[in-house]
Parts: C-alpha cells; structure tokens; sequence
C-alpha cells in the first residue's frame, strides 16, 4: 500500500513508522510510505498554513489552499484521503481492516483548532478520530492509524495467527498470557497451561477473556 502523510511535522512519524514491523513493511515493499511538509505547499515567503476564525473566537484555522494543493498533488483514482481529526469518525479494529484493502491512503494531519471546512466538505472521504481525547497534533493520530492498518497486512507480523487472535477481532479482549518462569516471587502460573490439556487450555482461555472484557470494557459485550 503507498501511503502519503501531509502534516506539519513529517519527523514525529518518521520514527514510529521506520522502526520495527512498519520499518519492515516498508523494506519489503509492503508499506510505501512517503512524508511530506505541508508547508512545501505554500506560495508565500513565510509559507503560513493557518489563519484567524471568520466570526471570531480563539486559536488558528488551517487555511484551504496548501491543503487542496497537496492532496491534489498526489491524488490519483486510486486514493483514499483521510483527515486526522478528533472531530471524526472513531477508529476501531473494523475500520483498520476496511482501510487495509485500500490501494492508496493520503492522510491529512490537522494541527491548531482546526481545518478549514471546505476541506471536509470538498477534499477529504473522511474523517478519522483515533479516541475521544484530544491530541496537540494530528501526526501522532496519523502514526496509529497507519500503524493499525499495516500490521494487518500479510506477513507484517510473525505469525499469519497473530493478527485473527487479537483482542477486538473475536469481540473479547485477549486473555491473559504466561511465559517462563513457571513460578515467579511465589506467584504461580494457572495450573492448566501447563497440563498440556488443549480443550481445557482453550476452554480457560475462553472463560478468561470473557472475564476481563466484562471487568475492563463491559461496552463490548452490550
Ligand atoms: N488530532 C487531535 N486529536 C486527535 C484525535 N483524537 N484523533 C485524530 N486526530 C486528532
């Protein structure tokens, strides 16, 4: 998938997005990611990307016309483009597998108070809220959802399971795990994962994530 990121900070996703599995994808050619300055796309000598609100009130507004220059740019009939907002459409392990059969992702960073609208009404497919908090800077939320989407694909992760065996993808969180040593300061791994039992292991396991989605998320069982 190629990816483009216009945003005002092209290094805070230049890190996150080359280290470990996305800097794999991106060395197998799963990922083709590609950074970009928003402020590339400006005409003036100071090249100013935001601007005061009509009507008043406080912050800055992104002004349209870097925005409608870049994504215009690169677009082909082949893309998706995205606006990273908290204003959008909350993210979730669905939307990151819908977003993965996508040839093209062009994802727009907003940054101050907010976008100029006609950027949403005449630019964007849609707009993407990675929770309901506010961030200082849409580059972080661009990060996730990239992060999100591209471990889904084939062969990013080490095992072709891992990603099927994930909290969200049954609809339970993932229960708890264990690994060496059996017994540590006197706290002792649960008996059955070491009988050898796969009926019972998988039997616990379901009874536990059962249990931890009703203590930490009770939503996802409503
Ligand atoms: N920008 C600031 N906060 C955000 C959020 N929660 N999701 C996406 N973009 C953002």
């Amino acid at each position: 998938m190629r990816v483009d990121i216009i945003t005002l900070f092209p290094e805070l996703c230049r890190v996150p997005l080359g280290e470990s599995m996305m800097g794999r994808a991106q060395e197998t050619g799963a990922l083709d990611l590609h950074l970009h300055n928003l402020r590339d796309w400006t005409s003036d000598r100071h090249h100013v990307v935001d601007d005061t609100p009509f009507g008043g009130g406080q912050g800055m507004v992104m002004k349209p016309e870097p925005i409608f220059a870049a994504v215009e740019s690169l677009r082909t009939v082949a893309s998706t483009v995205v606006l990273m907002t908290p204003q959008g459409r909350r993210f979730a392990q669905p939307i990151a597998r819908e977003y993965a059969a996508k040839e093209h992702l062009i994802v727009v960073c907003g940054h101050y108070e907010g976008v100029d609208h006609r950027v949403i009404e005449h630019l964007v497919d849609a707009e993407i809220s990675i929770g309901d908090y506010v961030l200082t800077n849409g580059a972080i939320a661009a990060v996730v959802f990239i992060d999100a989407i591209v471990r889904l694909f084939p062969g990013v992760l080490g095992h072709g399971q891992s990603a099927a065996d994930d909290s969200f993808s049954s609809g339970l969180l993932e229960g708890p795990q264990y690994t060496r040593p059996a017994e540590f300061r006197g706290w002792k791994v649960p008996d059955v994962l070491l009988s050898g039992h796969h009926a019972e292991i998988a039997a616990w396991r379901k009874r536990e994530a059962g249990r931890r989605t009703r203590e930490n998320r009770p939503d996802l069982l409503t």
